[in-house]
C-alpha cells in the first residue's frame, strides 16, 4: 500500500505530489499538525517545501509520528538553497527511507511556476516496487539558517489586507499555522502565503521588502539531486 503525503503553501509542493498521485492511483493526505500515517504496512511518500533552508513546522511534527514502515521524501526548493534539510528529515523519522529528492522549482515569492522534471523522478517509482534502504548524505546548511527562520520569513515578506477583504475568514481555514484572521496575521505566520493562493477575493497580497529581493537574485541553482 502506498500513500502520498503533502504540505504546501502556494501550490508548488502540491503539483509534485499530484505528480506521484496520478502514478500510483492514490489520494493525497494533507499534512496538518494532526495528520497521521493510515498503516504501518504502507509506503508513504512525503513531499514539501524548504523553508528557510528548513523543514516547515507542520512536516516536522509529522514525520516525528509517522508509523509507515517505508518513506520516500522529496523536498522542493525555490532555485536558491535546500540546506541539509532531507538528511534532517531522514534523522526524524523512524520509517526506513528508500528514496529522497531534491527538485528545483518556482520561488514562492517570486510567483514562479510549478513545473519540474517529471521523469527525474521516474526511478523512485521502481525503488517503491522493491524497496531498499537509501543513502541520503549531509548537505551544506548556512550556518544562520537555524536562527528564528519563520522571524527572517516576516521581516523580508510584507503581507497586505486590501480593501477587497469580506471578512470571510477563508484565509483563517487554510492555514496551516493558525496564525491569520479576517486578513490579519499574527507572530505564529510562516509566510508560507497559502492564504494569499486561496483568498477568494484576492483580497491579501505580499511585497517582498528590499534585503529578500536582494536575497532572491542569488536564484541560481537549478540542481536536481536524487539519492537511492
Ligand atoms: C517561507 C519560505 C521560505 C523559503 N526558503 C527557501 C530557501 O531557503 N531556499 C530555496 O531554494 N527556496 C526557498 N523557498 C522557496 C520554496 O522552497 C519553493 O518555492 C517551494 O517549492 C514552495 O513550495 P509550496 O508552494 O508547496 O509551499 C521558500 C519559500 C517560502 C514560502
Amino acid at each position: 500500500m502506498t500513500a502520498v503525503y503533502c504540505f504546501s503553501g502556494s501550490g508548488h509542493s502540491l503539483a509534485v505530489a499530484n505528480f506521484f498521485a496520478k502514478q500510483l492511483c492514490c489520494n493525497i493526505n494533507e499534512i496538518s499538525t494532526e495528520t497521521k500515517t493510515q498503516s504501518s504496512k504502507e509506503t508513504a511518500i512525503v513531499v514539501f517545501p524548504v523553508y528557510c533552508q528548513n523543514i516547515p513546522e507542520p512536516v516536522k511534527l509529522f514525520l516525528q509520528k509517522m508509523t509507515s514502515e517505508y518513506v520516500v521524501l522529496i523536498a522542493t526548493y525555490g532555485k536558491i538553497s535546500y540546506g541539509n534539510v532531507l538528511y534532517e528529515a531522514k534523522k526524524m523519522v523512524q520509517s526506513q527511507v528508500i528514496a529522497g529528492a531534491y527538485v528545483p522549482i518556482g520561488h514562492t515569492f517570486l510567483n514562479g511556476s510549478s513545473d519540474f522534471d517529471t521523469n527525474a523522478l521516474m526511478p523512485i517509482m521502481q525503488r517503491i516496487k522493491a524497496p531498499q534502504k537509501a543513502y541520503i548524505p549531509k548537505t551544506r546548511k548556512n550556518l544562520l539558517a537555524d536562527i528564528s527562520p519563520a522571524w527572517r520569513s516576516r521581516i523580508g515578506v510584507k503581507l497586505i489586507r486590501t480593501n477587497a477583504c469580506r471578512l470571510c475568514n477563508v484565509c483563517k481555514m487554510n492555514c496551516p499555522m493558525n496564525a491569520i484572521e479576517n486578513g490579519k496575521t499574527n507572530s505564529e505566520c510562516i509566510r508560507c502565503l497559502r492564504c494569499v493562493a486561496n483568498c477568494p477575493h484576492k483580497a491579501l497580497q505580499f511585497k517582498n521588502r528590499w534585503i529578500l529581493q536582494k536575497y532572491l537574485k542569488c536564484q541560481n541553482k537549478d540542481e536536481f539531486k536524487l539519492y537511492l
